[in-house]
């Protein structure tokens, strides 16, 4: 039968009728013409006419490396026998193409070329930002900002759809208190609660409130789970993690995003309790799908199906695909295990059909939700591309954005902000110069050199006389500045020096921009000493020694440990990587155009030695010695325990008082909690209030704190404002080690301040 008929049969194959939408399971989607499409229906009839390859074959995502639109495949064997398949309807998806000309050629091929024209779904990393790239998910997670997190997010759906991709990879919601780990620049940070709340808002900014609008793509929570667990920090390890704290520090997020309606999954590279998540029947089939009653589909991690031979799970990629299978990933991306295993299998009866369709539903359920099955096309508009990808309107957001992301660290003798006029300012650092770094990694669809570079953004307040020297650069000169490379460090080369020091001498104030390339964290990037890379620092104590007035600009997708600085260097602005806009944010804070209200979203360390270090940690029984010449405590004897700046610090060009803090039992658990803010400073600004509890006894031990609200409230100068927190049965429970939510009766104290340190506390007691 022709293609273009059996397509026409699904379409008419629908029962327009009426039901009920489930916010977790849309089972239906109302139309522009108001009516509402019963999807499931439609598969029904979709799976009925489709072989059993054809079903696997929507199991299938294929990277698309070769030119689509040019007389394909261009890129050698393994593409040729991709084209092939894709031309037998044995392709679900691909991902890492990107652009309406080259989408829509392959969807051409899809729809019109294959016997049933199912549509294919795009996939991209499109995690801050398409084209218009925004701050690192890190650094947009220090503004606590939900409102303009999720902002960031819609504008990142609209402009990657206007580009013909459908579905994004994330957002990345792996909580991680490793700042060796690369990724952490792709997260949220340490914190589930934290985490929690901007994963949502993440989902909800990608997703809308209709995924078949052209504005709108597909988001995918990744990486299940417990990836920025990996031991060491070093990138891909195992695993190894207690139920509890899978329960309470890894699963929130997911389960969070879960119930705001997360379309996709991924899965992860390691092993939990010895069993790579990719095969995890416990994470996918119980945990997700039953217990959470996820209906979306799991997309395997780049070949991670394969990668379990290579663990020493299974011995082929036959058996990783059935294990994979039977653990419910439903998309295979990249090993081809399940396009050349998966039939075989089912006809050995070692995997039963029904697996097999329950996945493909899986994926034409999104794919219906997206609207793809009513027009194909719909995100390829080669026109539309052109007006919306990089339009000025995300420009502006991404400042925004950029601005709130920034962390006021230090600001000794209100050395910030400095004056608009009459300054001779050094600049110094090869980052303030460079209009690539800032863009961070995992900006695939962003030109190299195209944000503004903190020269760019201080010239543009030129009432001062700035001069630049770039001291030393940061990587090597023949450092390749690509995704997949290696980058190697400048360790040696000083000769910059010399020059840095003479200008620095004679200047007011000196402007040091340093920290790590954009490309030293992400993916495959993980460090075992995370200070100022290469000879940056010795170039700080050089410039310290000839002007002590110094203003370091750090430029990092991790937390860094600089104990040195933060001793000596009175200035330091958390300025991570950006964006785009990032030397204008920067320019508009260092001039008190915008007054700093980040907060950390993970603990900075004195020293790597104290990672993992975070602040929701439990009471060891031996806490604080108070004795110097007893050892017998928890400690190291050549460093303390305290971190360098602490989960939830900033600080603001004003100064802010925290008094009058209370609470009320307003049901049996239902506690009402308020305090009262004041500005106490000459500038108006803003302060994430931040609440933390601790469950004193408990029948398992209950982190020191752990945060359960937060707000951010703007005050002018002696302005008070009363905040209230709500702390409900979602607040004040736990998990226990068999994944059961209880609240315990006892006392909790609770803390109300600025940051993780909170000192301000009052107490109250459930029944
Ligand atoms: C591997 C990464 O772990 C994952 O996060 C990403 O989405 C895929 N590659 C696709 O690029």
């Amino acid at each position: 039968m022709k293609k273009a008929l059996l397509f026409y049969m699904i379409l008419m194959s629908i029962s327009c009728q009426k039901s009920s939408p489930d916010h977790v399971t849309p089972k239906t989607t109302t139309t522009s013409n108001g009516m509402q499409l019963d999807y499931e229906k439609r598969i029904d009839s979709l799976l009925n006419l489709m072989t059993l390859e054809e079903k696997i074959g929507q199991m299938n995502q294929y990277s698309g490396f070769w030119d689509a639109t040019g007389p394909s495949p261009k890129a050698g064997e393994d593409a040729d026998s991709k084209y092939k398949d894709l031309k037998k309807g044995l392709v679900g998806s691909m991902l890492n193409v990107k652009g309406v000309a080259q989408i829509k050629a392959l969807q051409k091929i899809a729809v019109e070329d294959t016997r049933l024209g199912i549509p294919l779904i795009f996939g991209y990393d499109v995690i801050h930002g398409f084209k218009t790239t925004g701050p690192i998910p890190l650094a947009e997670s220090a503004s606590w900002d939900l409102e303009t997190i999720k902002k960031s997010a819609e504008n990142a759906a609209e402009e990657t759809a206007a580009s013909g991709i459908n579905w994004t990879f994330a957002p990345m919601v792996d909580i991680s208190r490793d700042a060796r780990w690369g990724r952490v620049m792709e997260g949220a940070g340490e914190d589930p609660y934290l985490g929690s709340k901007i994963g949502v808002a993440r989902v909800q900014g990608f997703q809308g409130d209709d995924l078949s609008s052209p504005k709108t793509i597909a988001a995918c929570a990744k990486h299940f789970a417990a990836y920025g667990f990996a031991e060491a920090g070093r990138e891909y390890n195992t695993a190894d993690i207690g139920t509890s704290t899978l329960y309470n520090i890894v699963f929130p997020p997911f389960k969070a995003v879960t119930d705001a309606g997360v379309r996709t999954f991924m899965n992860a590279f390691n092993l939990v309790n010895d069993i790579p998540a990719t095969g995890n029947v416990f994470l996918q089939r119980d945990v997700l799908k039953r217990d959470w009653g996820f209906n979306g589909f799991i997309v395997s991690d780049w070949g991670s199906i394969g990668e379990m031979t290579t663990h020493g799970y299974t011995n082929s990629d036959k058996q990783a695909a059935e294990l994979a299978v039977k653990a419910g990933s439903d998309m295979d991306m990249e090993s081809s295990a399940y396009v050349k295993e998966l039939a075989q299998l089912v006809k050995e009866g070692k995997v039963e059909e029904a697996l097999i369709d329950d996945a493909a539903r899986r994926i034409l359920r999104v794919k219906f939700e997206l609207g793809l099955f009513e027009d194909p096309y719909r995100y390829c508009d080669a026109d539309y591309e052109k007006t919306v990808v990089g339009e000025k309107s995300f420009h502006d957001d991404a400042l925004d954005m950029a601005k709130k992301s920034i962390v006021l660290l230090k600001n000794e003798n209100n050395l910030l902000p400095l004056k608009k006029e009459g300054q001779k300012i050094a600049l110094i650092g090869a980052l303030a110069n460079d209009k690539t770094s800032p863009l961070g990694n995992w900006r695939i669809a962003a030109d190299d050199g195209s944000a503004v570079s903190v020269i760019e953004g201080l010239n543009a307040y030129s009432g001062n006389t700035l001069t630049y020297a770039k001291g030393a650069d940061v990587l090597t000169l023949d450092s390749k500045l690509s995704f997949v490379h290696e980058v190697t460090i400048n360790e040696t080369d000083k000769s910059g020096f010399s020059e840095a020091v003479s200008v620095a001498k004679t200047s007011d104030v000196v402007v040091m921009v340093l920290g790590e390339h954009g490309l030293q964290s992400g993916e495959g990037r993980s460090r075992t000493q995370i200070d100022l890379p290469g000879v940056q620092q010795s170039l700080l104590e050089e410039i310290y020694k000839v002007n002590q007035n110094i203003v370091l600009v750090l430029t990092n997708g991790r937390p860094l440990a600089i104990p040195w600085a933060a001793e000596h260097i009175p200035a330091i602005v958390e300025a991570w990587h950006l964006g785009v806009q990032s030397g204008n944010a920067i320019a508009q804070v260092l001039y008190g155009d915008y007054n700093p209200s980040g907060k950390l979203p993970m603990t900075f360390p004195k020293n790597v030695g104290q990672v993992p270090i975070f602040y929701n940690n439990k009471s060891t029984g031996r806490p604080d010695g108070e004795t110097n010449d007893v050892v017998f405590w928890s400690h190291y004897i050549d460093e303390s325990n305290a971190p360098l700046y602490p989960f939830g610090y900033g600080l603001s060009y004003t100064s802010f008082a925290y008094k009058n803090l209370t609470t009320r039992k307003t049901a049996a658990r239902h506690i009402t909690v308020t305090v009262e803010l004041t500005n106490t400073g000459q500038v108006k600004g803003k302060e994430v209030v931040q609440l933390y509890i601790h469950d004193k006894y408990a029948s398992t031990v209950r982190p020191v704190k752990e945060l359960k609200g937060f707000e951010l409230v703007a005050l002018e100068p002696q302005e008070t404002k009363t905040i209230t927190f709500e702390l409900t049965e979602a607040e004040l429970g736990f998990y226990t080690g068999q994944g059961e939510y209880i609240i315990e009766p006892g006392e909790f104290d609770v803390f109300v301040g600025g940051d993780s340190n909170a000192k301000l506390s009052t107490t109250f007691s459930l029944d």
